[in-house]
């Protein structure tokens, strides 16, 4: 399912920005008055988005540890937004300083904040580019300079997918990169699925306040085809909250979250 309005890349300075919209979920600091707007019109229409979003972060968490756990030191985060409030970097490199990150986001704004972020950072890059052209993100300066390609990458696409179109090819996109890192490499995907609540949301925002953020939503089935070729790790494609849990996690019928949750191993 595909609903009109913006692309990711091509705000307009005034136009709110679903990254900011995200730290804002987040509770950062990195978002504006327009993205807060925003941000309460989607939960007015959406009330659990938040909730959802709060959840990927901590998916987040649990996995680049569990890379970090595997010997995995590189991580390239596609489509990043701005890496605060325990982005991969924070992660990563509380555990094993040494950990290397690549951040990428189309979104000029995002990139430039994003940027500033991890200035000064050992380790750690922002660049702006289109993750849809693999070839021209890891010929960057800054993905030559910090990756050794002939070692494992953690390549992570959290929520991120769901802006790429069918006509986008996305599989392909993270076939790309998938035979551009070695083996030992792992991807790793969050993507919200197909959902009444989430597609009411976004008619009833489309209502109320005009076009809601352009994303395509896709089935568990579907996000199979991204891990092709790859084994995945215990517990497959999964609710994002039942992606190995932890003991505290209060979700009382975790497995209706409609947010799923996958890694996959390049053997
Ligand atoms: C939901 S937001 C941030 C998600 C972030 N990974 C996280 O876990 O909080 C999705 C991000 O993907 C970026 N994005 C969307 N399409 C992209 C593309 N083709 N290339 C690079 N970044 C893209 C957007 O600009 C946005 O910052």
């Amino acid at each position: 399912m595909a609903l009109p309005v913006h692309p990711a890349g091509q705000h307009e300075a005034d136009q709110p920005s679903i990254a900011r919209v995200n730290d804002c979920w987040l509770e950062g600091s990195h978002h504006s008055d327009l993205d807060r707007e925003y941000a309460n019109h989607i939960a007015l229409c959406a009330p659990h988005v938040p909730y959802l979003v709060r959840e990927s972060r901590q998916l987040l968490r649990r996995m680049v540890e569990f890379l970090v756990g595997q010997g995995v030191r590189q991580f390239l985060d596609l489509g990043s937004g701005i890496p605060t409030q325990g982005h991969v970097h924070e992660v990563a490199q509380q555990i094993d300083p040494a950990c290397r990150v690549l951040y990428v986001d189309n979104d000029p704004r995002v990139a430039s904040d994003g940027a500033a972020v991890v200035a000064g950072t050992p380790g750690v890059a922002f660049v702006g580019a289109d993750i849809r052209r693999p070839k021209e993100v890891l010929d960057t300066q800054e993905a030559r300079e910090l990756f050794d390609l002939s070692r494992p990458v953690g390549v992570l696409l959290i929520e991120t997918l769901l802006y790429l179109r069918d006509e986008d090819d996305p599989a392909a996109v993270v076939k790309a990169y998938v035979d551009s890192v070695s083996s030992g490499s792992y991807v790793g995907i969050v993507h919200f699925s197909q959902n009444a609540e989430l597609e009411e949301g976004l008619g009833l925002f489309s209502r109320m306040f005009g076009a809601p953020p352009l994303v395509t939503l896709r089935d568990r089935e579907l996000l199979v085809d991204f891990f092709t070729g790859l084994e995945l790790v215990e517990p497959g494609i999964a609710p994002v909250p039942l992606w190995r849990p932890e003991d505290d996690n209060p979700v009382r019928n975790p497995e209706t979250v409609q947010v799923h949750a996958g890694l996959g191993r390049k053997p």
